[in-house]
């Protein structure tokens, strides 16, 4: 029996049984039993051979594949498919909330009610899913959406939902609610102290006393964390980026080149001091760092747009748009690489090409205003 490796380090023989689907490997690329061991036919050939054993197909329970493929690529289609999987009261509630984990980034009015409803699952795993994605949201809906779940039975979905109304959100909750919130942040807490051993453990109470406006204490708790493993590259991002919120710009960029003098390869700490230099008005040589951070990350399509941005202002707008380009070969329906070709394009004076792009980010955000207005002024539609 084939192993899968777990925690970095554990090599653990997987006694997960699915029905075969080769005809998925076929449409979607994921891998399938049969082929494991015939590795030297094509998936074509095992799909061939079980329609051929069962003409009536027997599809197994894993309908979301395709839901969750599209999500995985962002393609049109994505949210309604995670929707319809979340309110499939047939799936489990492990396939529900990672429908509800991949609705995080499509998070408005069209969704909300689906994450309202799994707020309130009689699944733990799919209540605590909701309250995952809501970190991201503005502090009013959080404020709205998360005290219900304070007392939670579950100690995860309680501590989850202190960690996202820390800061903003906690300041306007309503004193019976504030009680309950200390007591579900003080679980966070111990949470996390239980783990100060770990470097993980001091980031996530520095990152806990940052939201919450404790700069002292989160610059401790960052620092705590490099002197355990100085090369825990996250804490000293987040530290550049504490500095940053307090405009200690001179600071932000120090700490970022302590993590470069150690890893000159870390592409998020060259892109984290290309910004830091555009802050400081230091554009070429901004330019310099997000164009290594592309170069180092280039399944990074963010970085890449950020690079074509920059090289964009700059006035070479030919190598902004092949960045984007290469971005955009990797990342078919990525909205930012699209809006920014599409405009780069028109600025060129290449309408057609700008329309064409367009037209991808109308059929990724058909109900956008600002979208359908672009097309039409690039000439495709009334
Ligand atoms: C654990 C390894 C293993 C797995 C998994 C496996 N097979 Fe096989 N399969 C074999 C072996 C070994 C033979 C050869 C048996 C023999 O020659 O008597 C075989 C024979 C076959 C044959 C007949 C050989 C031929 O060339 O006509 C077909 C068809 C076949 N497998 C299809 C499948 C399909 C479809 C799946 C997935 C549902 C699958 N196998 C999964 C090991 C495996």
């Amino acid at each position: 029996m084939p192993t899968t490796t777990y925690m970095v380090v554990d090599p653990r023989h997987d006694h997960g049984f699915r029905v075969p689907r080769p005809d998925r490997t076929v449409s979607l690329g994921t891998p399938n039993a049969c082929n494991q061991c015939h590795t030297d036919k094509k998936p074509e050939w095992a799909a061939a051979a079980i329609k051929s054993w069962y003409p009536h197909p027997k599809p197994g329970y894993q309908t979301f594949a395709e839901a969750f493929a599209l999500a995985g690529r962002g393609a049109p289609g994505a949210l309604q498919a995670l929707v319809a999987v979340a309110a499939d009261r047939e799936l489990s509630g492990f396939v529900r909330a990672g429908a509800i984990r991949r609705l995080g980034p499509y998070l408005s009015p069209a969704t909300l009610p689906t994450i309202r409803t799994a707020l309130g699952d009689a699944d733990s795993q799919v209540r605590a899913a909701a309250v995952g994605v809501l970190p991201g949201a503005d502090a009013g809906l959080r404020g709205q959406l998360l005290p219900g779940l304070l007392g939670d039975p579950v100690r995860q979905v309680r501590m989850d939902a202190a960690r996202a109304l820390a800061g903003e959100p906690e300041s306007r909750l309503p004193p019976q609610e504030r009680a309950r919130f200390s007591s579900a942040l003080d679980e966070y807490v111990a949470a996390e102290r239980f783990n100060v051993d770990r470097p993980e453990g001091r980031a996530s109470l520095g990152n806990l006393h940052a939201v919450q406006g404790r700069f002292d204490e989160a610059v401790a708790a960052f620092r705590g964390a490099l002197a355990l493993d100085p090369s825990f590259e996250q804490a000293a991002l987040n530290l550049a980026d504490l500095y940053r919120s307090r405009g200690l710009e001179g600071e932000a960029d120090r700490t970022l080149r302590e993590v470069l003098k150690r890893n000159p390869r870390s592409a998020p700490a060259r892109f984290a001091l290309g910004l830091s230099l555009t802050r400081q008005s230091r554009a070429a040589e901004a330019l310099k760092e997000l164009a290594e951070a592309a170069k180092l990350a280039p399944e990074n399509t963010r970085f890449a747009y950020v690079h074509a941005v920059a090289l964009n202002d700059a006035g070479r707008g030919g190598e902004a748009r092949r960045e984007l380009e290469g971005a955009l070969k990797r990342q078919p329906y990525d909205r930012e690489v699209l809006l920014a070709l599409a405009l780069f394009e028109r600025d060129a004076g290449s309408r057609a090409r700008a329309l064409g792009h367009a037209q991808r980010l109308a059929e990724l955000e058909p109900e956008s205003p600002q979208v359908k207005q672009l097309v039409r002024e690039l000439g495709g539609g009334p």
